[in-house]
C-alpha cells in the first residue's frame, strides 16, 4: 500500500515538474529559516527545475516588514520557512495569494489546517517545539544551577547569562512572548517577561543567534526552538536541551506565495517542490531536525520527540492575527524592553 502510495506519489510530481524551464525562468525567494538550509532548497529547486534563484535570508518578522514594505510594488515571489504566526498576519493583511497545491494529499493534518485558517495563503512545511538549550562546561565553571523550568530563568544568579532574539524582528522570540502569556495569562506572563529581562544580556535579531552564541561560549543559556538547540548538540558543542517544565508553545513553520509576484509560475512550482518528500528530505543534510509536513519525509533519531514533549494548544488564529501580534509587540517595547537593567 505504501509502495503504491509512493510511486503514485512520485508520478505525480515529476508530473508536475515536467513542463521545462524557460531559459530566463527565476524566482525570488525569501527565507526565514537557518541560512544553510535556506541555501539547501535554493540550490536544490536550481538543480530539480532549472530555475535561477535569487535569495534572501531575513528573519521573520522582519521578513514580513519587508514584505509589507513592497506591497504595492511587490518584489519577492516566495517565502519559506518562519514561523507561522507572521504568514498568518500576512494573509490577513492580504498581503500573501491564495494557492492550492495538488502535493496536499501527503500532508500532516496540522499543515493543511495551517493553510484552511487563512484562506489557503499560507501551509505548514514544519513544526517545532519552543525551548532552550545551555552550555553545560559555562554553567559549571559558573556554579550555576541547571534549569528545567520557564521559571528557572527567573533566578538572580542567571544575570548576564541568559540570551533571546528580539520578538519584533524573530518569530522564534515572538512564538516565546505567545507561549508565556499562554502559560501564565497576560499579566503574569508579562511579569515574567520582565523578570527575565533582568537577566538578558542581549536581544538578538535572529531567532537562533541565541544557541550559537551559547555553543561558542559567549553566553550561557538561550532561548530558541529546541531543534536549534539540538543542531548545535549535534555539531558537537557543549549545548543540553530543556523541554520547560511548565510545558511549551510550537511553531509550524510556514510558506507563502506573495501577491503579486512577477513569477507566479515559478513561484507555484516552488511551493509544490518544497512540499514533496524529496525537497523536506534535504532538511536532515543540514541537521534541521523539525518535524516535516510531508507524511512521507524522512525524521532524523535525535529530533526532539514532541509526542513526549508537554505541548500548550497554542492559539495560532489568535496569536497570528494582525491585531493580537501589534498589540503584544507593542506592549512589549513599552513596558519590557526599555525598562533597565
Ligand atoms: C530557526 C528555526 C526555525 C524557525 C526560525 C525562525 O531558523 O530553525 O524553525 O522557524 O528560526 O527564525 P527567526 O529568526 O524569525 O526567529
Amino acid at each position: 500500500m505504501k509502495n503504491t502510495f509512493t510511486v503514485i506519489s512520485a508520478g505525480l510530481f515529476a508530473a508536475l515538474m515536467a513542463a521545462p524551464a524557460m531559459a530566463a525562468d527565476k524566482i525570488t525567494y525569501y527565507c526565514s529559516a537557518q541560512e544553510d538550509w535556506c541555501q539547501l532548497m535554493a540550490n536544490g529547486f536550481q538543480d530539480a527545475t532549472g530555475i535561477k534563484v535569487n535569495m534572501t535570508r531575513k528573519s521573520s518578522g522582519e521578513t514580513f516588514a519587508q514584505i509589507k514594505a513592497e506591497a504595492s510594488n511587490p518584489k519577492g515571489d516566495i517565502w519559506w520557512g518562519g514561523t507561522g504566526d507572521p504568514h498568518l498576519q500576512a494573509a490577513e493583511e492580504g498581503l500573501t495569494e491564495p494557492y492550492v497545491s495538488p502535493m496536499r494529499s501527503e500532508l500532516q493534518d496540522w499543515s493543511i489546517s495551517q493553510a484552511t485558517s487563512a484562506g489557503d495563503k499560507t501551509i505548514g512545511i514544519y513544526s517545532g517545539a519552543l525551548g532552550y538549550g545551555y552550555n553545560s562546561e559555562l554553567l559549571e565553571k559558573n556554579n550555576l544551577p541547571v534549569p528545567a523550568c520557564w521559571k528557572d530563568l527567573l533566578k538572580p544568579e542567571y544575570k548576564g547569562h541568559v540570551q533571546m532574539a528580539n520578538p519584533n524582528s524573530s518569530g522564534t522570540a515572538y512564538t516565546t512572548l505567545a507561549t508565556i502569556v499562554q502559560l501564565f495569562g497576560e499579566e503574569e506572563g508579562f511579569e515574567f517577561m520582565k523578570g527575565l529581562h533582568k537577566n538578558i544580556n542581549q536581544y538578538t535579531k535572529s531567532g537562533s543567534a541565541p544557541i550559537k552564541a551559547a555553543a561558542r561560549g559567549e553566553s550561557t543559556i538561550g532561548i530558541v526552538f529546541m531543534h536549534d538547540a539540538v543542531k548545535q548538540a549535534a555539531a558537537g558543542f557543549p549545548i543540553k536541551v530543556v523541554a520547560p517544565c511548565e510545558g511549551t508553545g510550537y511553531e509550524i513553520g510556514s510558506m507563502s506565495i506573495i501577491k503579486g509576484a512577477r513569477n507566479m509560475d515559478s513561484a507555484k512550482k516552488f511551493y509544490d517542490w518544497a512540499l514533496s518528500k524529496d525537497a523536506q528530505a534535504l532538511a536532515l543534510e543540514v541537521n534541521a531536525f523539525q518535524v516535516p509536513s510531508n507524511k512521507m519525509a524522512p525524521t532524523s533519531d535525535k529530533a526532539p520527540d514532541l509526542d513526549s514533549i508537554k505541548l500548550i494548544d497554542y492559539d495560532f488564529a489568535k496569536y497570528g492575527s494582525s491585531d493580537e501580534r501589534k498589540r503584544l509587540l507593542k506592549k512589549w517595547d513599552d513596558e519590557v524592553s526599555t525598562l533597565p537593567q
